[in-house]
């Protein structure tokens, strides 16, 4: 029975197999504690002659389990090791990688390009209060202007009594701006404005940046310029010919609204050149003008000293212009193939 056990220690391949045998010797109920079991019932002679042959029997097959145990162990580590070996000269698997959404990209070269002008950048909270958005703005209560912007209002009124809103421009930037650093200033205020309203070119959210001059002895033509310098930067073109046409906005005082001309090229709207040629035509892109003299005095300055002009645009459009898309929505759609589509992904 021992060689036999031996035999089958040796044939064991797993350590189930092994353990399967040692129970069948050493357990309870194993042969050789049978055999022990025996030497109790033996008299000092006989126990003396078979107790060397038992316990050497014993011994022989705990010796045989240890090492087939041990020898198994070390084929299944081998084994492991050469299956999970790792070949650090193979190339790395690529990672997707991220990339900068096309309205920040749009924003960030926004703020250079006018950062090369002298102008910094100020910020104000998106949850704003009616009178910085409306009043300030030279939009009293009753103005017929704040009911065309589609305002998202909030139940409960702020602790000087205030409405509260989600601001529906970048314009109350111009008013905390006066108050806090005075005059002269020279600002844009990039940021998400809201209105309730959505089709292909409104979102609910969008982003504006707005721009403040204010200084003494400022006129239209600063404003030309600075808005001529600024698109002809923007759309990396010297051939950009604006139209500005005579508008309204409660806050500035003349108003004028900015078209870009556009030519068709190969079917396609391209930036530049004058959008009265042939098959051209004109695209707004600003709201502006000079700032209104009780706008100037909400802001705590003496529109007597102080003049200066304002503008406002979409950020989104321009992406859209520049970049040749036609569908705002897609924007915050957060679609990685749209995104990659258009170039804007890694
Ligand atoms: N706030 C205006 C808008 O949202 C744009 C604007 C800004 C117009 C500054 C004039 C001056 O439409």
């Amino acid at each position: 029975q021992q060689a036999q056990t031996l035999d089958a220690i040796a044939a064991a391949t797993t350590a189930e197999a092994v353990e399967a045998i040692r129970v069948a010797a050493l357990g309870k109920q194993g042969w050789v504690s049978a055999l022990l079991k025996t030497l109790g019932g033996m008299s000092p002679e006989e126990r003396q002659a078979k107790g060397p042959q038992i316990h050497a029997a014993r011994e022989a097959v705990t010796a045989a389990l240890g090492a087939r145990k041990a020898e198994l162990e070390t084929a299944a580590l081998d084994a492991r090791l050469a299956a999970e070996a790792v070949d650090l000269s193979l190339p790395a698997p690529e990672a997707p990688r991220g990339s900068v959404h096309p309205v920040s990209q749009v924003m960030d070269e926004l703020a250079e390009i006018f950062a090369d002008m002298g102008f910094a950048v100020a910020s104000g909270p998106e949850i704003e209060d009616d009178w910085h958005n409306f009043t300030a703005l030279n939009m009293p209560e009753t103005h017929p202007a704040r009911a065309m912007h589609d305002t998202f209002y909030f139940p409960d009124k702020d602790a000087q009594g205030r409405d509260m809103l989600l601001r529906t421009h970048t314009s109350p930037v111009q008013i905390r701006t006066m108050l806090k650093e005075g005059a002269p200033l020279r600002i844009i205020a990039p940021g998400r404005v809201y209105r309730s309203d959505s089709d292909a070119t409104h979102t609910p959210m969008f982003h504006q940046i707005e721009g403040l001059v204010i200084d003494k002895g400022i006129h239209l033509g600063h404003l030309k310029w600075t808005l001529e310098t600024f698109l002809k930067a923007f759309f990396e073109r010297d051939d950009i010919v604006l139209r500005l046409r005579p508008s309204y906005f409660p806050f500035t005082e003349p108003s004028v609204e900015v078209d870009v001309g556009y030519t068709l090229v190969q079917g396609k709207r391209v930036v530049g050149g004058s959008g009265d040629a042939p098959g051209g035509g004109w695209m707004e892109v600003l709201g502006s003008g000079m700032v209104n003299r009780k706008v100037i005095e909400f802001g705590g300055l003496d529109p007597d000293e102080w003049q200066g002009f304002a503008f406002g645009t979409g950020v989104d459009r321009l992406a859209m212009l520049k970049y040749g898309l036609d569908d705002l929505r897609a924007f915050f759609d957060g679609d990685a193939r749209w995104l990659n589509h258009y170039g804007f992904a890694a």
